[in-house]
């Protein structure tokens, strides 16, 4: 994948002059905008008068043709609707650009400069100014590698206020990185399966390594003599190799760091415990976790981001054939436990407990795993918000204001000693699946048994990592959460 393919802007911060000029108009009293030129600023003012600009993602033209208003520097005037001044803040205004950067897809207009005057109204101005950018980046997104039609590349040229304190230029690249890595956790996503198989995976990762950013691969012996059978019995169906991936971005001296463990399942067919073809059809994205992390650690090595970080992978298929894992297997994960494999179907948590062990041999601050591990995570919770898990309050809490922050909803559920008995095998240490009652819970206390008492937060994902309809900053398909959040959580890290 090449890199340049990921944005369709370019020119980001060039000090230049496109024909568009973005206005972004809130609901308030006392709403005031002074655009330099006084015929633009007329006719901008009289229809502020007469109309009401503001709503949510509201798109309004005015057209300033040099002919009528042969000083004025822009073709066009777009004001884009923020809402009501009292009920927006910074996610209902990622989501209002959000229509914006949808809008510029189909348009002709091929660059824009933003004036942001009408947001010096919020107290907050730099994480309104992100939010509107970031929205505005991640909305223009589609993925049209297999289209031989593609969208064109856009222009952003500057953005402008009177403001002279704030660092614009500064803010808007911080947006462009977080976005950047978000776009790309989405393009893993839409990859399809025959393109993306572990190794690519694997070899995508390696792409990313750089003098900051280490990536180590592992073979198949080489999880097989780490005694990783959990992870492998998931693979022998398959004859894609699995590979464990490993990239450690280590700006500070001491060793130990916080762990992000991504889901790497590249084609989750349900193996011999067969997903029928409606559920197995979106299963090329049962590695959004994998997307995710590996696309935030990039990012947060790209903005210098203070803090140690890791980011695990543990990459297979999940396929049925003849050397297939079968229901009833045991299998004996890396740290001794046995396991009995109840359904081929509930292979995340098999991958990710021989992560968790490969990982607490390196002495881990805070693991946080994320995973599309259940289907009942969308019958519990729907698609607001990523179902949540911890044994540590603090980093929960932290993980949660991250979670605000970036727009990635989170909500904890409990690890009920209730429904952990559910996990309870009558021939091994414990089973692979739970019931049909709290099926997110018991998954995710399954995890936690492999955990043990290392800070840890699970997130998982299956209800949000794609999404079948354009709605705020997300365009239909891939959805790249939770990477803004982890992006985020590393600059909380960071304090
Ligand atoms: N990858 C699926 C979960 C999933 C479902 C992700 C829908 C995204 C959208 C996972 O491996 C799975 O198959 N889980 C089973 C577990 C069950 C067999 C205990 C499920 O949720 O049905
Ligand atoms: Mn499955
Ligand atoms: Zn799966």
């Amino acid at each position: 994948m090449s890199k340049n393919q990921i944005t369709h802007f370019n020119n980001i911060n060039e000090k230049n002059q496109s024909e568009t000029l973005i206005v972004p108009v809130i609901k308030h009293e006392g709403f005031a905008l002074d655009l330099a030129d006084a015929n633009a600023n007329k006719l901008f003012q009289d229809t502020l008068k007469n109309e009401d600009l503001s709503s949510d993602g509201q798109i309004t033209i005015l057209h300033t043709p040099k002919s009528l208003f042969p000083d004025f520097k822009y073709l066009r005037i777009i004001c884009l609707g923020l809402g009501d001044a009292k009920k927006s803040d910074t996610n209902s205004i990622r989501k209002s650009a959000g229509a914006l950067g949808r809008y510029f897809l189909n348009s002709k207009v091929e660059g824009v400069n933003f004036f942001v005057d009408s947001l010096s109204f919020y107290d907050d101005k730099e994480t309104v100014i992100e939010s509107l950018m970031e929205g505005f980046f991640l909305g223009n997104y589609n993925f049209d590698k297999y289209k031989n039609k593609k969208s064109k590349k856009k222009n952003f040229f500057e953005i402008t206020c009177s403001d002279s304190k704030l660092e614009t230029s500064k803010i808007v690249n911080k947006s462009f990185e977080k976005s950047e890595a978000e776009k790309i956790a989405r393009n893993l996503v839409n990859e399809p399966a025959n393109f993306l198989t572990p190794t690519k995976l694997s070899e995508i990762a390696l792409d990313f390594s750089n003098k900051n950013l280490s990536c180590k691969i592992l073979d198949k012996d080489q999880c097989q003599k780490l005694g990783m059978n959990a992870f492998l019995g998931v693979s022998q169906g398959s004859i894609e190799e699995p590979k464990l991936i490993h990239l450690s971005y280590k700006p500070l001296p001491e060793d130990s760091s916080y762990w992000y463990i991504g889901k790497a399942i590249t084609f989750d067919s349900g193996g011999l415990s067969l997903k029928p073809s409606g559920s197995m059809f979106s299963m090329k994205g049962d590695m959004g976790g994998a997307a995710s992390v590996i696309a935030s650690i990039n990012a947060i090595a790209n903005l210098g981001i203070n803090v140690n970080i890791d980011v695990l992978c543990l990459a297979t298929e999940n396929m049925p054939s003849g050397s297939a894992q079968r229901p009833s297997d045991v299998v004996e994960a890396m740290d001794g436990t046995f396991i009995e494999v109840e359904n081929t179907d509930a292979e995340g948590r098999l991958t990710l407990a021989d992560a968790i062990t490969y990982a607490k041999t390196f002495d881990p601050k805070f693991i946080i795993d994320v995973a599309t591990l259940t289907g009942a995570a969308s019958i519990g919770l729907g698609k607001g918000n990523i179902s949540a898990f911890s044994n540590d309050e603090d980093f929960m809490e932290n993980v949660k204001i991250a979670g605000e922050k970036s727009g990635d909803f989170v909500w904890q559920l409990p690890l009920d000693s209730v429904s952990k008995k559910q996990n309870n095998s009558s021939i091994a240490d414990i089973k692979n699946t739970g019931g049909r009652l709290a099926g997110t819970i018991t998954a995710a206390h399954f995890i936690n048994h492999f955990v043990g008492d290392i800070p840890w937060v699970h997130l998982d994902i299956a209800a949000n990592s794609m999404t079948s309809s354009n709605e705020g900053w997300h365009n239909k398909g891939a959805t790249g959460i939770p990477t803004r959040l982890l992006i985020e959580l590393a600059y909380i890290f960071e304090k």
